[in-house]
Formats: structure tokens, C-alpha cells, sequence
């Protein structure tokens, strides 16, 4: 396991699921994040590979206990893709939608094309009559709707990331369910995108990223983060 510590992000390349166990219960304040979806998405023309764990029938539900264990109680959580919260530390669950604003090429033998992600929003409760009477008490500081519209970042650019998310979507999020000074969890960081968002918040950060590549992409893309802030201030 090899430790980064960029500014206000600490940074783990390895498995989350070697890595989660060493940090100290209720370290993270929100969990924000992006796992490989078992769909063993390639990107454009293959020039990215396959990623880690993207296999099919990839469960990623030990993952996401194994991170709750770092998350205070009564906080917030999102999940990219699909997610069954039936067993885990769950409740208050709210389906939201990304609208990437365009659609990619995916199935041509139907007419409707795919131009949205899934994300689930649920709030850590370790009681169970507290989790089945829907309990969750923190309050909502901020209300939205559950669309969030934003353009795909690989849709004009090259991306760092073959699913590299929109720092403004997850910008958003952290902004509705953190405080000033309060740490997020991104335990399958990829290219940094949920790391670089929180420090944009004046928030800590903790990722983790087992495949060295996109550890090195998000070391880079977080240093650079951490300057323009500086020079921002
Ligand atoms: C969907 S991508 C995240 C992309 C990220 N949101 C971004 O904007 O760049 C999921 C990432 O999880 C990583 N991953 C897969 N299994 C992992 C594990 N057990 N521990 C840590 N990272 C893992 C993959 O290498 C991949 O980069």
C-alpha cells in the first residue's frame, strides 16, 4: 500500500477493501462515490482497457459496508450506478439522475439512446428500527431536484478517464451534505474527479485507486487542484 498526502487530500493506491479496515471508524463525514458498474465498459475505441473489477456480477455491496464502517452515523451517501441497499447500513434512499445532456451510441438495435446515470443518495443508520422507520435526522440544508444536468467531461475533450465524472455534479453533491472542513470518502477514486471537487469546497478528502495508472493521473490532476486554489485565495 502506498500513501499520498497532497494538501487537505490523502491519497491510497491499493484495494479499498485492504485499505478501508486501516482507517479509524467515523473518519468521513460523506461518502461520494463511482464504482466500476460490472459492465465491463471498454470506452471509446478499447483505448483505455478494461477497468479494474468491471467484470460481470462484480458486487460492489461489501465495498460499500466496508466504507460505511469510516462514515459518521446519520450522513450521507452516493453511490454512481446500481446499487441494492437492502443489505447495508442504509436508509432515506432518493434516486437521482445525471442527465449527460447528449446520448452515446450504445444499443442501435433500439431507438432510444442513454443519456443519463444512475446515483443512489441514501443516509448511513446503524440502528435497524431507526433504519426501517426511515430515520436519518440530519437535516437537509439544501434542497434540489433529483436532476443533475451537466455534460459529460469525455464528450468534447479526451478524457483522463474512460468514466471520469463532472467535478460540478459532485461539487453539488458534497455541498448538500457536508460542511466547511469536513472530509469526503471516494474509496474507487479513479482519476481524482471526487477528490479535486471537495478541495474545491474547502473540504478533506480521502480516495483510495488500486490500478497505479489512474493513481498517478489523480496524484497530478489533485497537485494542480491544490495550486490554482492556492493561487484563487
Ligand atoms: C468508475 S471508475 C471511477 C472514475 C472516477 N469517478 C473519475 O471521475 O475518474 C472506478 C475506479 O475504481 C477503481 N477500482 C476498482 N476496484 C477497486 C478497488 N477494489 N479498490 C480501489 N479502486 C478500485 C478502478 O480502477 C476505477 O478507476
Amino acid at each position: 500500500m502506498h500513501k499520498e498526502i497532497i494538501g487537505d487530500a490523502t491519497l491510497y493506491l491499493g484495494d479499498c477493501l485492504e485499505i478501508l479496515p486501516s482507517l479509524p471508524g467515523g473518519v468521513a463525514d460523506l461518502i461520494l462515490t463511482d464504482p466500476p458498474y460490472g459492465v465491463e465498459f471498454v470506452g471509446r475505441a478499447g483505448v483505455h482497457g478494461m477497468l479494474v473489477n468491471d467484470h460481470k456480477g462484480f458486487d460492489v455491496t461489501p465495498y460499500i459496508a466496508e466504507a460505511l464502517r469510516c462514515l459518521r452515523r446519520h450522513r450521507h451517501v452516493y453511490v454512481f450506478g446500481p446499487l441494492d441497499i437492502s443489505k447495508l447500513k442504509l436508509c432515506s434512499p432518493a434516486e437521482l439522475i445525471w442527465d449527460k445532456e447528449m446520448f452515446g451510441l450504445g444499443n442501435l438495435a433500439i431507438p432510444w439512446g442513454c443519456q443519463h446515470e444512475k446515483i443512489t443518495f441514501a443516509i448511513y443508520e446503524t440502528g435497524k428500527a431507526a433504519r426501517e422507520g426511515g430515520s436519518g435526522i440530519l437535516a437537509a440544508r439544501l434542497r434540489r431536484g433529483s436532476v443533475l444536468r451537466c455534460l459529460r467531461p469525455n464528450s468534447q475533450r479526451a478524457s483522463v478517464h474512460p468514466t471520469e465524472k463532472p467535478v460540478d455534479i459532485l461539487a453539488q453533491m458534497i455541498e448538500s451534505s457536508s460542511m466547511l472542513g469536513e472530509t469526503v470518502l471516494d474509496p474507487f477514486m479513479g482519476s481524482g474527479s471526487t477528490v479535486v471537487a471537495a478541495l474545491a469546497e474547502r473540504r478533506k478528502a480521502i480516495g483510495v485507486e488500486i490500478d497505479p495508472k489512474y493513481f498517478d493521473i489523480a496524484c497530478r490532476r489533485i497537485e494542480q487542484a491544490q495550486k490554482q486554489l492556492k493561487l484563487a485565495l
